[in-house]
């Protein structure tokens, strides 16, 4: 019998937002299977707890402090990456913010950030990791992780941030069609509620009402994200493109 190869052996994996949340347990996740891993955050100690947790596991990783809203640094974490670990084949865009805050409240500012964040921070890491992806060919890979509040807009968080994953969801799907030919697969992980550090902000009874209209019956772990990228970067996963996963306990089904 042959022995069980990891998933993402000899794969190279950008996971912004890696610090926290959804992202850390998406890049741990990533080295448990054999990747070496960038941890972009614009939280660089946390980040490096995050790099360091990887190597404790055998697998390289390498911290980098990062506004994804900041072409410069983009380009530089993207370079810095290929520099340490010589290629890039997997991209994870799941840095975001989300200010729970009504639509008359939104100021042109707060929108502007969210948007540049959540949304523009995604095209400038997909600009530059580009000629990699290309490179990286069938196994290329770009995984955004949207939300439920872009496909059917949100109920607690605000319209900018719904809006920001639409977009980013939809920027996933265009970039599908654009690089199939190479190999490379785009696609979307819409998450509900997960009990992450961003949600854990939020107000209890917002929580407890959110949890009680998912069928499930609970909130979603930043574990459950995980495993389904860990799946998508994946060989397994090579003739999906262009999809949405849900990962909402129920919450909407499609
Ligand atoms: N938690 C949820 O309920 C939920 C639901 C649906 C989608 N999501 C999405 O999942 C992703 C991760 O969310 P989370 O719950 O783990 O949040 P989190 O707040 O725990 O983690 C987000 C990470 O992104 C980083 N970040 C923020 N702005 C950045 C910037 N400009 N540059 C680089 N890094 C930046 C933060 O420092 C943090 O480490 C987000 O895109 C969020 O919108 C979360």
């Amino acid at each position: 019998m042959q022995a069980q190869r990891k998933p993402l052996a000899e794969r190279v994996a950008i996971v912004t937002g890696a610090a926290s949340g959804i992202g850390r347990a998406i890049a741990q996740q990533f080295g448990c299977c054999g990747a070496s891993v960038a941890c972009i955050d614009i939280h660089s100690k946390a980040a490096e707890e995050t790099a360091q947790h990887i190597r404790e596991y055998g697998a390289k990783a390498l911290a980098i402090s990062c506004d994804i809203s900041d072409p410069e640094m983009v380009k530089n974490a993207v370079d810095a990456t290929v520099q340490q670990f010589g290629q890039l084949h997997i991209l994870v865009n799941n840095a975001g913010i989300s200010p729970l805050c009504a639509f008359d409240q939104i100021t042109l500012e707060e929108w502007n950030r969210v948007i540049a964040i959540n949304l523009t921070g995604a095209f400038l890491m997909c600009q530059a990791a580009l000629p990699y992806l290309r490179r990286a060919g069938v196994c290329g890979r770009i995984i955004n992780i949207g939300s439920l509040a872009g496909q059917t807009g949100g109920i607690a968080v605000g319209a900018h941030y719904s809006a920001s994953k639409a977009g980013l969801m939809v920027l996933g799907k265009q970039l599908a069609k654009t690089l199939a030919p190479y190999g490379v697969t785009v696609n979307n992980i819409a998450p509900a509620t997960t009990d992450t550090p961003l949600t854990q902000a939020w107000p209890k009874a917002t929580l407890q009402a959110l949890c009680k209209q998912i069928p499930l019956g609970r909130l979603g772990k930043p574990e459950d994200i995980a495993e389904v990228a860990v799946f998508l970067a994946s060989d397994s996963a090579s003739f999906i493109t262009g999809a949405t996963i849900n990962v909402n306990g129920g919450l909407f089904i499609d």
